[in-house]
């Protein structure tokens, strides 16, 4: 099977001199983690003009809505020319490429060392990686079709940065398109997020009457004059909004002209002044539009991203070695290098067998050769991290340091799994695990040939522990019954299948099932006996999870829903965190 590189969601790390910062601590404000003195006390410390000048963001949407294109654009501006191409290579844009090259230079943004592409895919599909790659990310954009409004997977992945609080971008896209008034698109932002938006930039028309915008911070209007070629730069030019006179000249349309008096002043008494702090904690987000394919927009969102964006976060987690359950906050400042593995991959390349693991950067610096701590490992056990990769789409290049925020692919010696922590220093840093989102689609999977059930299994678990899929069992089933797999898309399925066929070589045989929706009940065994024995749970397929906690498996949302407000006690949960690594 051939997959088509497909993308569902994009990480990208800019890196800005001279920016205005508005830094954020996530989560609770507990404990500072101090890093203990030790005697091979070299620092790790990140230099403070390294964290401050990063941003990552995480692009995501459902797909067609221009993700790939977006990229593109902005790693045009922002400088990673010779790379562009790797996210979609297409002749006419690394035609443009040197367009660029002067405007990076002028404004020393550089948009660095990752680009990941989450998903394989030829089906239009998403998987868990999505989900996670916002673990690893600061800061998200939500980009939306904007002839289309709000799609299902947008809201699917808006959940989750509304979990994580992160500060959310929203990016309407194809304005060179017929679109949807931009108020429609506020309000439907609003009614289905209960999410206030800022108009940051404004449109002015829509198709082929799409002028330019509005920068309301500025109060410059930026009209595009379209460039012939498909893709090609198109020149821009500034007006002060009061320069009503050549404002009205050059726009050139009378009813788009007193549309944007009125929506200027409409927008002016409705939306109060822009609340940093409420960006930062993801309860308003700013909104642009533009057009990605054409470049309208795209370096001035580039610009006020990195200006509004919150530079690496502060993270919470634990000290292994404490007796107390303290929950500590790991700043990017620390002394120590510490990161998480958000996600996992055996046999990229398959000469080699290779395993990568994906850690993003929290605090300190990672150096070549250095040696670390896991979190799962035993206290002394140290691993050398002798190489680590930046990763662009497909490619990589080898990196000798990187910062907080930053994205690495280190070697995996095989126990790295996602969720992890590494870390130098003597305290035993632990970041929470990386939860489970409700899987919608269920299969039992099975091997057709019993000779082959070794390998099998060692091809199963290790696709398991790369979260490639989760693993459900029926309640005390302690391996030996049906395994039965679970995933937000179909196509994890396929690739399971496929990697056991390519890497194992064994067949398997799947058997779908029809349920579309997990909950996880926090309240434990005890609460579905209770509603089992009242017979509430008719229709439902009660399972566990790889940690033998209850999962209760439904047909429909209604039947989900129902439950959770008719039988409170179950404490009904879409998601989960995995539990405490064991030492
Ligand atoms: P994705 O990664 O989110 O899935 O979206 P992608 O960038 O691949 O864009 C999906 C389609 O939308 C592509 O067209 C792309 O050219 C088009 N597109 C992206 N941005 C804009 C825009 O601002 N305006 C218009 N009009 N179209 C846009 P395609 O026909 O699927 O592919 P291609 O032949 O253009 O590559």
């Amino acid at each position: 099977m051939i997959f088509i590189h497909f993308t569902a969601c994009i990480i990208l790390v800019a890196t800005c001199n001279g920016l205005i910062t508005h830094s954020k601590l996530l989560g609770r404000s507990v404990k500072p983690l101090l890093f203990a003195e030790t005697v091979e006390s070299v620092s790790n410390k990140a230099p403070e003009a390294e964290i401050n000048r990063r941003r990552n963001l995480a692009i995501i949407s459902h797909p067609d809505a221009g993700k790939t294109t977006v990229t593109e654009k902005l790693l045009l501006y922002g400088g990673a020319l010779q790379q562009a191409g790797a996210v979609r290579q297409k002749a006419e844009q690394r035609g443009t490429q040197s367009d660029f090259m002067s405007i990076e230079q002028e404004r020393g943004i550089s948009i660095s060392s990752t680009v990941m592409n989450f998903d394989y895919n030829g089906k239009r599909d998403f998987s868990e990686d999505t989900y996670r790659a916002l673990a690893a990310a600061d800061n998200s954009v939500m980009l939306i079709d904007s002839a289309k409004g709000l799609e299902p997977q947008t809201r699917k992945l808006f959940e989750v940065t509304r979990m994580r609080k992160l500060p959310l971008f929203t990016f309407c896209n194809k304005m060179d398109r017929p679109a949807l008034s931009p108020y429609e698109i506020m309000d439907q932002i609003e009614a289905e997020f209960n999410l206030e938006s800022f108009p940051v930039l404004w449109p002015i028309g829509d198709g082929d009457r799409f002028k330019g915008v509005l920068d309301r911070m500025e109060n410059v209007v930026h009209l595009f004059i379209k460039s012939v070629e498909r893709g090609g730069k198109a020149d821009v030019q500034q007006v002060p909004m009061d320069d009503l006179e050549t404002l009205e000249k050059l726009i050139d349309d009378k009813e788009l002209f007193d549309k944007l008096l009125e929506d200027r002043e409409l927008l002016d008494e409705l939306i109060p002044p822009l609340d940093m702090d409420r960006v930062s904690a993801g309860d308003l987000t700013p909104l642009f539009f533009g057009s990605a394919m054409t470049n309208f927009g795209v370096q001035l969102f580039l610009d006020k991203f990195l200006e509004m964006g919150v530079k690496p976060a502060t993270r919470v987690a634990v000290n292994k070695d404490a007796s107390s359950d303290d929950v500590l906050t790991v700043s990017p400042e620390h002394e120590e290098f510490t990161g998480f593995v958000f996600k996992t991959q055996a046999n990229m390349d398959p000469k080699h067998r290779d395993r990568l693991a994906y850690v993003r950067v929290v605090s300190g610096v990672y150096e070549k050769g250095m040696k670390v701590g896991h979190s799962r490992s035993k206290p002394n056990k140290k691993y050398n991290l002798a190489q680590a990769q930046a990763l662009f789409g497909s490619d990589r290049s080898s990196v000798d340091v990187a910062y907080p925020g930053d994205v690495i692919g280190i070697n995996n010696p095989g126990c790295f799994a996602i969720g992890d922590t590494l870390y130098t220093g003597s305290n035993r840093v632990a970041f929470p695990g990386i939860p489970s989102f409700s899987p919608e689609k269920f299969s039992y999977i099975r091997s057709p040939n019993p000779s082959d059930y070794k390998s099998f299994r060692k091809g199963m678990d290790q696709l398991l522990d790369e979260g490639a899929v989760q693993a459900l069992r029926q309640r005390n089933d302690d391996g030996g019954g049906p395994l039965m797999l679970a995933a937000v898309g179909q196509l994890q399925f396929e690739v399971v299948q496929a990697r056991l066929k390519e890497e194992y070589n064994v067949e398997s045989i799947m058997e779908p099932l029809t349920y579309s929706l997990a909950r996880w009940v926090n309240s434990g065994w005890d609460a579905v006996d209770k509603a089992d024995a009242a017979g509430k749970l008719f229709g439902i397929m009660i399972v566990q999870d790889r940690w033998k906690r209850p999962v209760l498996l439904f047909r429909n949302d209604w039947k989900a829903a129902s439950l959770a407000d008719e039988e409170k006690y179950l404490e009904l949960a879409p998601w989960s965190q995995p539990p405490d690594f064991e030492s």
